[in-house]
């Protein structure tokens, strides 16, 4: 019987761990839910006998790909594989997949509801704008980018883009105009919503140049990651762009002092909020479940990403 492990420091809705639960009980392979776990010291005990692994944000570092001698694949129930050490995964021969697009609506839903949140002053009860006829440049245009671009759409926003990795004609057909410059997208836009993978490319990317070009009443909406963010440039822009609002679903390290100098400014989700819905976990969590069954037993590689 081929053992699973689902670590998953940040639990799944208990839908999706029971639909979970039944596809590997049928496909006869044994499942064990790890759950709430307190840091890494925890997991790394726990792989001893693993032999596929579920995560999500999880961080499957050297030492636990090490740990887990048995191990043959992990797959990241979501889309960014940042927080799984590829070169000791291949190494050791454990292959890494992810399930792109099946949580991209929970988070492009987020990043829309955190537009609302901010333009509407945090519901504190006081006269705020609305999104519609605004300007959002969505720089990347992924599985995110382009539900975030058919919802505001809905909202009735004049959407642009940027991605050099996807064909113009792509894009345009969605109704988007596309730039063809990072710099053309933050210094025309009102929201800039980030849906940029973080790598060695992106890492502290947007930085005080860009933050500085963006119009002085924009809001920047992180739904990504936090390390492609320079946190430092942008207290800078805070300071000196009075109009100017962070949001983000990551929290940056610097959480603490934005939020003490620009309470109405800005604003953070406790922990990572993007995928948390039952149907984003279904869909994450069952594609992850059928992807390691499929291996194990046809060696099918679909979604490997090392
Ligand atoms: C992803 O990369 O899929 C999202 O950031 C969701 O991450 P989570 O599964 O930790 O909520």
């Amino acid at each position: 019987m081929t053992k699973v492990l689902v670590a998953t420091e940040k639990p799944f809705a208990q839908a999706a761990v029971d639909q979970i639960a039944d596809i590997f009980k049928e496909a006869g392979f044994e499942c064990t839910f790890f759950e709430k776990y307190n840091g890494q010291d925890e997991l790394i005990a726990a792989v001893a006998e693993t032999e596929a692994m579920i995560i999500r944000s999880d961080k499957v570092t050297p030492e636990v790909l090490n740990a887990a001698p048995n191990l043959k694949i992990v797959v990241r129930a979501g889309a960014g594989y940042d927080n799984v050490n590829l070169e000791t995964a291949a190494k050791n021969n454990v292959v890494v997949m992810n399930t792109p697009g099946q949580n991209s609506n929970a988070v492009a839903e987020l990043a829309l509801g955190m537009m609302v949140y901010q333009a509407r002053g945090h519901f504190n009860g006081k006269s705020g704008t609305e999104l519609c006829c605004k300007k959002l440049g969505i720089h990347a245009y992924g599985n995110v980018g382009k539900l975030v671009a058919k919802i505001a759409k809905g909202f009735g926003m004049e959407v642009f883009a940027f991605d050099p990795f996807v064909e113009k004609a792509d894009i345009e057909a969605d109704g988007v105009t596309v730039f063809n410059t990072v710099e053309e997208l933050y210094s025309t836009c009102d929201y800039i919503s980030l849906h940029i993978p973080a790598n060695e490319h992106t890492v502290k990317s947007i930085n005080y140049d860009l933050l500085a070009s963006m119009k002085p009443d924009a809001t920047l909406v992180n739904t990504a990651r936090k390390e492609v963010i320079d946190e430092d440039d942008m207290l800078k822009i805070l300071e000196e762009k009075p109009g100017f609002s962070f949001v983000s679903d990551i929290p940056p390290v610097q959480r603490e002092i934005m939020e003490e100098k620009y309470p109405e400014r800005c604003f953070f989700t406790p922990k990572k909020m993007g995928a948390q819905t039952a149907e984003a976990n279904i869909n994450a969590g069952k594609a992850a479940a059928n992807q390691i069954i499929n291996f194990i037993n046809k060696g099918d590689i679909t979604f490997k990403v090392n």
